[in-house]
């Protein structure tokens, strides 16, 4: 079959190459990087960590980043009509949809979750508001945040917050809302117009933080050297599966969302620079986060291995003491809030834009079916937290044993769909897919494009394939940590 111009059924397409580098880095830039990564680095000790995840990123995303792209603009429609058909321009079995439907379930799971943390954000934009317009209206503007009120009232927010499911699913079921209205609104007039304000504004918000943490704190230096002395110790093989599943939710791997941004850009731009921009804007911020997020955490003796409460427990006791807390507590929530929405919405858009071109129907209807399933399976998430706070879903199972509902849906898809999904793309690409159509598409030539392929076709599936199997059995390489 003859790949001609992208023909997604929607008609609908990014208006400029700037807009697609906006959305896709809206995509990747959201609650993996200001929320997962630097606890992660933090409960994984930091240099080491950062070192290896930075390594996947160059080594094994940065590659994989293209390959979705181009498979997606290639393909022209949603992520599984776009593997089929470049399949079967390649003469190859049908079966190589699959991965486009395997990457469709853990977008569409990663939405059900990532929608209820984001509302836990949304409690706290509203928490720390109040309190800066408190502060304000009392006439002290520069006033520490929640002042007044002791450590445990500060991280008591979140217990209560975990204890009420009603307001858990109130405030997953306004984002959720706000997520599906986007999509609704189409990819030029929803998507890439949320893009447009929202990343401007966070780089923006994201600096200012940043900054303040720089000259506020004492600690900047201790936060670099945390961040960047790599103490290999620290590292296990969980560690690296938990590096390289990281890296991959970061740049939105392996959950349909590349593969679907990837359809809606045209052909006249050049994939490998673009490529290049959203994997180093992405892996910017999320050092930048780290920047921010370190030197508060240490300048109030905090622990930065605090685990997910990181930033919800540990960072407004650091605002709270420090001045000019109370805004910038405001400013650091809101913050988070513009980037979960813009990967929220890349979420969506992989299982709708599928929807819409499987069963015709409107992009409205298929965003508020999509998103309301969704939304019903965080429901779920959202009550692990108290009604169901006993289950453990896969309990039977190590390396989840202890995880509860929503734990254990980002571990599945972090641990095992994602590297899946992304040995299977660069599999695919690198061995099955017609060359000369992959080639052309990639924009790249002579050693650039032998580089690249060969760390399609080689080393992402070797690398992958080893982390995914030591991930899933941490005994096979130091049967001691395996008891
Ligand atoms: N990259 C996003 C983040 O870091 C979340 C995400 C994971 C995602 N997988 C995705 C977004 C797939 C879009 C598509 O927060």
């Amino acid at each position: 079959m003859a790949l001609t111009q992208a023909g997604t059924t929607s008609g609908d397409g990014w208006s400029s190459r700037t807009a697609f580098i906006l959305a896709a880095v809206g995509a990747a830039v959201g609650l993996g990087n200001i929320w997962r990564f630097p606890t992660l680095a933090g409960e994984n000790g930091g240099g080491a960590f950062i070192l290896v995840y930075i390594g996947f990123v160059i080594l094994l995303g940065l590659p994989l980043v293209l390959s979705e792209i181009l498979l997606g603009r290639a393909g022209g429609e949603d992520a599984i009509g776009s593997v089929r058909n470049v399949a079967a321009h390649s003469k190859r079995s049908e079966a190589w949809k699959g991965i486009g439907a395997l990457q469709i379930t853990a977008g569409f799971l990663i939405l059900s979750f990532y929608s209820v943390v984001a509302g836990w954000v949304i409690n706290y934009v509203f928490a720390s508001g109040g309190d800066f317009l408190g502060a304000l209206f009392s006439g002290e503007p520069f006033a520490g945040a929640f002042a007044g009120e002791s450590q445990e009232e500060i991280t008591g927010r979140m217990g209560e917050l975990f204890a009420n499911p009603a307001l858990l699913i109130g405030l997953h079921a306004v984002f959720m809302a706000a997520t599906v209205w986007i999509v609704a609104s189409g990819v030029g007039d929803g998507i890439e117009k949320a893009a447009k304000w929202l990343m401007p504004a966070f780089f923006v918000l994201l600096v200012i933080v940043t900054l303040y943490g720089a000259i506020v704190t004492d600690e900047f230096g201790d936060a670099v050297a945390f961040m960047f002395t790599p103490d290999f110790s620290a590292l296990n093989p969980t560690a690296l599966n938990e590096a390289l599943g990281q890296a991959l939710f970061s740049l939105s791997l392996a959950a349909g969302g590349l593969l679907t941004y990837g359809a809606y850009v045209s052909r006249d731009v050049n994939l490998a620079p673009t490529a290049t921009m959203i994997a180093f804007a992405d892996t910017g911020v999320a050092m930048l986060a780290g920047l921010m997020i370190f030197p508060i955490v240490f300048s109030v003796g905090l622990d930065p291995a605090a685990g997910p409460a990181l930033i919800f427990q540990s960072l407004p006791i650091a605002f709270n003491q420090m001045p000019a807390g109370s805004l910038i507590g405001f400013v650091f929530f809101t913050l988070i809030f513009f980037a979960a929405l813009t990967s929220s919405i890349s979420l969506l858009e992989g299982p709708t834009a599928w929807v819409i071109d499987r069963f015709r129907f409107r992009r409205p209807v298929a965003a508020i079916l999509v998103g309301g399933v969704a939304f019903a399976i965080g429901v779920v998430c959202a009550l692990g937290y108290n009604v169901l706070s006993e289950v453990r879903p896969l309990g039977f199972w190590d390396i989840f044993a202890d995880s509860d509902i929503l734990d254990t849906l980002d571990g599945f898809t972090g641990k095992i769909m994602l590297p899946l999904g992304a040995f299977l793309v660069a599999v695919f690409v690198g061995w099955f897919a017609d060359r000369r159509l992959v080639q052309q598409q990639t924009g790249l030539s002579g050693g650039m494009f032998m580089l690249w392929r060969f760390l399609v076709a080689f080393v992402c599936p070797i690398a992958v394939g080893l982390v995914l199997l030591f991930g899933l059995f941490p005994g096979l390489i130091t049967p001691a940590a395996a008891g």
